[in-house]
């Protein structure tokens, strides 16, 4: 029953082509694009959340959270390059599990990029009030710099970031992909000289004990460190932006992951060598929880003690540098940080609007918000509506929450598009696709035991939120979406107007594609 109005991939198809956006995006400014929105807060500011879950063993962190979105991102490139629209996981389930799911994948997506762009605008806040008060001597007061939860009243700098960054979006695409690779660039150059510095000078010793919570500390290391790869779905997000999205999608894809797995390990190896990343553990010894008072307490206990270990620094990177007496080089790391991470931001929310874009073309959203701007040719309606969400989130809640209730809904999406590239395997075999998912039948089901797993180690109010914000979801759908729905009311979308929209199609298509698939066997 929950398989119904299967949307068929020639309706989807045509249904961009009738109402596109400008194609403008070739694989390097997509990649560009990848490696903008992958590198960010995770790596520049939950290092330090990393390391006090997981010590050491947050190398291994990296590597569990980078292999889990590798998987998802084989399977990703599959559904892009055979469906090179925009509208990312939401518009892959339309095609193969149905309005009702690509519902709650849209819905899903709402808590990847909104939340995650609230989160990297509250960690880019951070890098700016530590940049202001170590190279200028200026202090933002406490409670204008944090949001209620952190102990503040409103992060102001994170507001700011976030509407400056909607101007730029609704500003135009094109415009706003060449501010990005500039600030790419600045983003490699600061991570390649942390690691040129730090890593000379990385001691063995410091790697001991490797994983001193355990290997539960390291997965929920992993589940939270996720958000450092949360973004090359932003990728197939352009595709409708992209010239020849067959192959560059998928390029531009495993490209940018595979370059940030890179990075990552070295800067992790880095920060560990140089300066250790020991957590901080009660008397039980057990491990403090990033983000409490209690942890907070005890960083203060040390402050005055003159001790700051990484485990407690808000702005990581830099205060490794400073540590291993490259002060000057570390303000200019925190420079770096302050001026890239507002390309990620810029990504996350991109992702979000077109996201919004496709549910309103396709009736399940109001149609004013696939209203494309006269001039500046972009969805200018739902830039500013999402917009107005992300800053409202980012000015009252704190980064590592944030980032945890973020991957929930991220590990949601890549669960579905795994499934979906396995069932389209059996339901549409004989659609061309410009590229296939290596072992599909190995790495789907190893995407889809990954996302499990590391939704089970989030910590439990990220946990909650999901269900929540899902039953929300379930509420408007029902309320709008379901009856509003261009599938539903058969309204013709297709290029020359005949009406390819598919009838309600249950269970029986997918019984048949098994059938046939045992056949073949
Ligand atoms: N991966 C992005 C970051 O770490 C969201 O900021």
């Amino acid at each position: 029953m929950i398989f119904w109005r299967v949307k068929s991939l020639d309706t989807i198809l045509a249904t961009a082509e009738k109402r596109s956006l400008h194609r403008s995006l070739g694989v390097w400014q997509l990649t560009l694009l990848g490696v903008g929105a992958i590198i960010g807060t995770g790596i520049f500011v939950l290092t330090a959340e990393a390391a006090q879950k997981a010590g050491p063993g947050m190398m291994i962190a990296f590597i569990i959270a980078g292999f889990v979105c590798a998987v998802a991102a084989l399977c990703y490139s599959e559904l892009s390059s055979m469906v090179p629209v925009s509208g990312s996981a939401y518009t892959y389930s339309y095609a193969v599990l149905g309005e009702f799911v690509a519902w709650m994948v849209g819905w899903a997506l709402i808590l990847e990029y909104s939340v995650a762009a609230s989160a990297v605008a509250v960690g880019w806040s951070g890098y700016f009030v530590g940049l202001l008060n170590n190279s200028l001597g200026i202090e933002i007061p406490f409670a204008l710099a944090n949001g209620p939860f952190a102990g503040g009243m409103i992060n102001l700098p994170a507001v700011v970031i976030c509407l400056l960054i909607v101007g730029l979006l609704v500003i135009g695409t094109r415009e706003s992909a060449a501010f990005n690779a500039a600030l790419v660039a600045v983003k490699i150059v600061a991570l390649t000289a942390f690691i040129a510095l730090a890593l000379p000078v990385a001691e063995l010793e410091n790697f001991q004990p490797f994983l001193p919570l355990g290997t539960s500390g390291v997965v929920a290391a992993a589940a939270s460190i996720f958000f450092a790869y949360v973004g090359f779905d932003a990728v197939s997000t352009a595709a409708e932006e992209t010239k020849d999205p067959q192959r560059n999608i998928p390029l531009a894809l495993i490209g940018s992951l595979a370059i940030c797995t890179l990075f990552y390990l070295l800067v992790s190896a880095g920060v560990i060598g140089a300066i250790g990343a020991q957590p901080l553990t009660d008397a039980s010894g057990r491990g403090l929880m990033p983000g409490s008072l209690a942890l907070a307490e005890r960083c203060q206990s040390l402050a005055a003690l003159g001790q700051q270990p990484i485990v407690c620094s808000r702005e990581a990177l830099a205060h490794v540098l400073r540590e291993i007496g490259w002060e000057k080089i570390g303000n200019l790391l925190g420079l770096a940080a302050f001026l890239a991470l507002p390309s990620v931001i810029l990504m996350m929310l991109f992702g979000q609007t077109r996201i919004f874009f496709v549910m309103s073309r396709d009736g399940l959203l109001p149609e004013v918000l696939s209203r494309i701007h006269a001039r500046f040719k972009t969805p200018h309606i739902v830039t500013m509506i999402t917009g107005i969400g992300v800053t409202f989130a980012a000015a009252f809640l704190p980064v590592g929450k944030l980032a945890d209730i973020s991957n929930s809904g991220t590990l949601f999406a890549f669960l579905v598009v795994a499934l979906a590239v396995m069932i389209l395997r059996i339901k549409d075999k004989d659609r061309d696709r410009p590229f296939k998912t290596p072992a599909v039948w190995v790495v789907g089901p190893l995407a889809i035991v990954g996302c499990i797993t590391l939704f089970l180690f989030l910590p439990a109010d990220a946990k909650l939120v999901f269900p929540i914000w899902t039953g929300i979801g379930l509420i408007v759908y029902f309320l709008y979406g379901y009856r509003k729905s261009h599938v539903a009311l058969h309204i013709k979308t297709s290029a020359g107007g005949e009406n390819l929209i598919e009838p309600i199609r249950p269970l029986a298509d997918y019984r048949d594609g098994f059938k046939s698939l045992k056949q073949k066997d």
